[in-house]
């Protein structure tokens, strides 16, 4: 029986500063499965466009952010040899891909998606529709390679969801047509074997910063588009800025609990925690073990060395690599290359199950 290869997919976007957010919901887990799985990682510049032009800052801007993410990737430790590293817009089968999940997705899913009313506020009728499309379109991405496996912050779980059941209803919909050409892979359903041409992919969500908090206000979450600096520590801040960010962090009066209990009802504290957790690989209990019962005088202090050791090294790799243009393109461009052969592949079969004459 076959079933589908292992394989990591995930992607950022390049708008803004990458944050500490990105980093440890996201960036630093690539690198940990980098070990024992092939990855593909993307800069998703074509879903830097889906908001107005004054909020993504147009093409030089786009450009500038799609490097400086890219060098992030690499100053963080993805291998871009081993692995693939690519920006989305140069495999042009992900948008194609897109336009037939847009065809399956429907209304109704895309409807109850938090992140587009998020952000498209309060006047719906003025989001673009790629805006509201969006989610079908990182379902092509990941997709596109029959990803298994996609490791992302809490906030993109529900987008993972609807990629679950993009898949699965392309697999009812055509699943005559998929064992007919013998493209179907054998797959569990409950307590059904059926065959599927894409695999159900499994969200990789976890550890201590799933979701890690803004600096000036526990209950908001770390994002690039906070207007205050001072909510963030972005990638590229220096060792001074890092340390007076923490030392700035909104916090309670009380010392820090002596059991992670203690934490509930306390966002700013359990952020900070968690944080410290993530850095040092370990959990939130653990921290608690060396910092239950302290003031935050001590706490932040330690935090802000730990922070200041494990990211000051990725900025100053991170200006090394950026100031570095062509190196930048060639990894992008080598990248592109070897994942348009796998989206090819898939797309071939995509559009023979579709119905679409190729030759
Ligand atoms: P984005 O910047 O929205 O493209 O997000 C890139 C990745 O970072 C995604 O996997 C997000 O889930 C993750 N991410 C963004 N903000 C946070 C946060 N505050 N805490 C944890 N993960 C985050
Ligand atoms: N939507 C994701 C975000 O805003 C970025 C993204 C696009 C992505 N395509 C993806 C993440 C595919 C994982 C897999 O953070």
């Amino acid at each position: 029986m076959s079933t589908f290869e292992p394989l990591v997919f995930s992607g950022v976007q390049p708008t803004g500063n990458l944050h500490l957010g990105n980093y440890l919901g996201a960036v630093r887990r690539w690198v940990a499965l980098q070990e024992n799985n092939n990855c593909i990682y993307c800069v998703v510049d074509q879903h830097a466009i889906t908001q107005a032009v004054s909020v993504w800052g147009g093409p030089a801007e786009l450009q500038r952010n799609t490097r400086e993410v890219t060098a992030a990737f690499l100053a963080a430790g993805i291998d871009a040899e081993k692995h693939i590293v690519f920006n989305q817009s140069r495999v042009r089968q992900h948008a194609e891909l897109a336009w037939v999940f847009n065809c399956i997705a429907r209304m109704g899913w895309l409807n109850r998606m938090t992140q587009f009313k998020d952000k498209a506020g309060k006047d719906r009728e003025n989001a673009s529709v790629g805006l509201f499309a969006y989610p079908n379109l990182m379902a092509a991405d990941i997709l596109v390679y029959r990803a298994t496996h996609v490791p992302v912050g809490e906030d993109q779980k529900q987008h993972l969801e609807l990629t679950r059941d993009i898949a699965q209803k392309f697999n009812t919909d055509f699943s005559d047509r998929i064992a007919e050409l013998g493209l179907g892979i054998e797959t569990q359903s409950g307590d059904e074997t059926i065959q599927s041409f894409f695999p159900l992919t499994e969200p990789v969500i976890g550890g201590p910063a799933a979701r890690v908090m803004s600096l000036r206000d526990g209950t908001k979450k770390m994002s690039k588009s906070d207007p205050s600096d001072l909510s963030r520590i972005n990638l590229t801040d220096d060792e001074d800025t890092i340390s007076k960010k923490i030392r700035k962090a909104k916090t309670d009066s009380e010392p820090l609990p002596s059991d992670i209990e203690g934490l509930n009802d306390r966002p700013e504290a359990d952020n900070l925690v968690g944080i410290y957790a993530a850095l040092t690989d370990t959990d939130k209990a653990g921290v608690i073990r060396d910092f239950g019962g302290q003031q935050f005088s001590v706490f932040k202090p330690a935090l802000a060395d730990l922070a200041v050791a494990k990211l000051a090294p990725i900025a100053s790799e991170m200006r090394r690599l950026s100031a570095d243009t062509a190196y930048i393109d060639s990894v992008l461009k080598n990248g592109g290359e070897r994942a348009a052969i796998l989206a090819e592949k898939t797309m071939r079969n995509v559009r023979d199950i579709v119905g679409f004459l190729q030759d």
